[in-house]
């Protein structure tokens, strides 16, 4: 059967944001607008959000910047440090300031430096999102400098996640940006309360694509593209209805000049064509019946929240978009991601990025 031209589904969610703040965001934002009723925004600000008070004025500065008569809606979260204070947290997520809590493992990715080394100094805050519910959303990745890079995020498991499971069996927890066939079996294997989100840039490259004919670093990101094996494990999650599984786009906005260096930053920037990309997986994969699924029900479904009211149709082009460029910042260009293969959807309204 041919592919429809017109898909309408629940308006979907992005589970995992980079927003930054400033310039950058007001540049960002509408692409995630566009697109999504509500993110999940990370808290790896140069100064991170790691309290509530932190959270509000981040929210504050989200909301100034989206565009007049757009409905979205901004979902904080907290930078988990040594120091964070339980409470704090507590008080966060009781005044529905902040739905969930992020850790990152010290010096595993961009701004991750003010992170946690010792999880047991933490023990007192996972008490807490065990007891409420609030969400303990995962880097997984160990900083381990003997851990080969590909490894991290299994070894992390091994180490981090299994013990933490085992200690806190009520925590919710959510394996951000999975990138291996282990992941997606980990969050199988775990009875509840486990979830894990997956990003359109991992379901489209492995590991090659940063070497294709030289060095490409706008397919750099963390937790790095692993193998081809585990790319196939994560489109076997992404599209079978599982609802453990759902789309965080990571979507993670550096400017050329920091990317296309002798020592470039992580993260791969999707926004402009984030739900296009999925919608072309969900395509070749024959899942286009489970496409609304990973992008909007099963989040909600995990966080507890109401679905979006609003829809979302997407159109398939005879022609391919052309490849998406870049776009102009005050920081210079920023480059979106190219899925390297044709794209032939579009959110209504002409193709994205455009
Ligand atoms: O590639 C990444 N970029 N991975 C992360 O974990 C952080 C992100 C960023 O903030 O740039
Ligand atoms: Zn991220």
């Amino acid at each position: 059967m041919p592919p429809p031209e017109t898909l309408t589904i629940t308006q979907p969610d992005d589970w995992h944001l980079h927003l930054r703040d400033g310039e950058m965001l007001r540049r960002v934002l509408p692409w995630t607008c566009r697109q999504f009723g509500r993110a999940i925004v990370m808290p790896n600000l140069a100064n991170p959000v790691v309290a509530s008070a932190d959270a509000v004025r981040y929210r504050n500065e989200i909301l100034d910047a989206i565009p007049r008569g757009v409905d979205f809606q901004p979902l904080m979260t907290l930078y988990l440090t040594e120091n964070t204070d339980p409470d704090d947290v507590r008080t966060a997520f009781e005044e529905h300031i902040a739905v969930a809590v992020k850790l990152y493992p010290a010096g595993a990715t961009t701004l991750s430096d003010a992170g946690v080394r010792d999880l047991g100094k933490i023990y007192p805050v996972l008490e807490v999102l065990a007891e409420t519910g609030m969400p303990l959303l995962v880097h997984g990745e160990v900083v381990d400098p003997d851990v080969d890079i590909f490894d991290r995020e299994a070894v992390f498991i091994d180490r981090k996640l299994i013990p933490i499971r085992e200690r806190f069996p009520e925590l919710r927890i959510v394996l951000e940006h999975v990138t291996t066939r282990d992941g997606i079996a980990w969050v199988r294997d775990c009875e509840r309360h486990t979830a894990a989100t997956i990003t359109p840039h991992h379901l489209v490259i492995n590991r090659n694509a940063m070497f294709k004919g030289g060095l490409r670093p706008h397919y750099y990101c963390l937790p790095v593209a692993k193998r081809e094996a585990h790319r196939l494990a994560l489109r076997e999650a992404a599209t079978s209805g599982d609802p453990r599984f759902f789309l965080g786009t990571d979507s993670a906005p550096h400017p050329d000049s920091a990317k296309e260096s002798a020592c470039g930053c992580a993260g791969i920037f999707n926004a402009p064509n984030a739900m296009a990309v999925v919608a072309q997986v969900f395509e070749e994969e024959k899942a286009l019946d489970r496409l609304e699924k990973f992008t909007s029900l099963n989040g909600p479904a995990f966080y507890r929240l109401p679905v979006n009211a609003a829809r979302l149709t997407l159109q398939r082009h005879e022609t391919p978009a052309p490849p998406p460029g870049k776009i102009d910042t005050a920081k210079g260009s920023l480059t979106v991601f190219d899925p390297g293969a044709p794209l032939y959807w579009s959110i209504e309204g002409g193709f994205p990025g455009r």
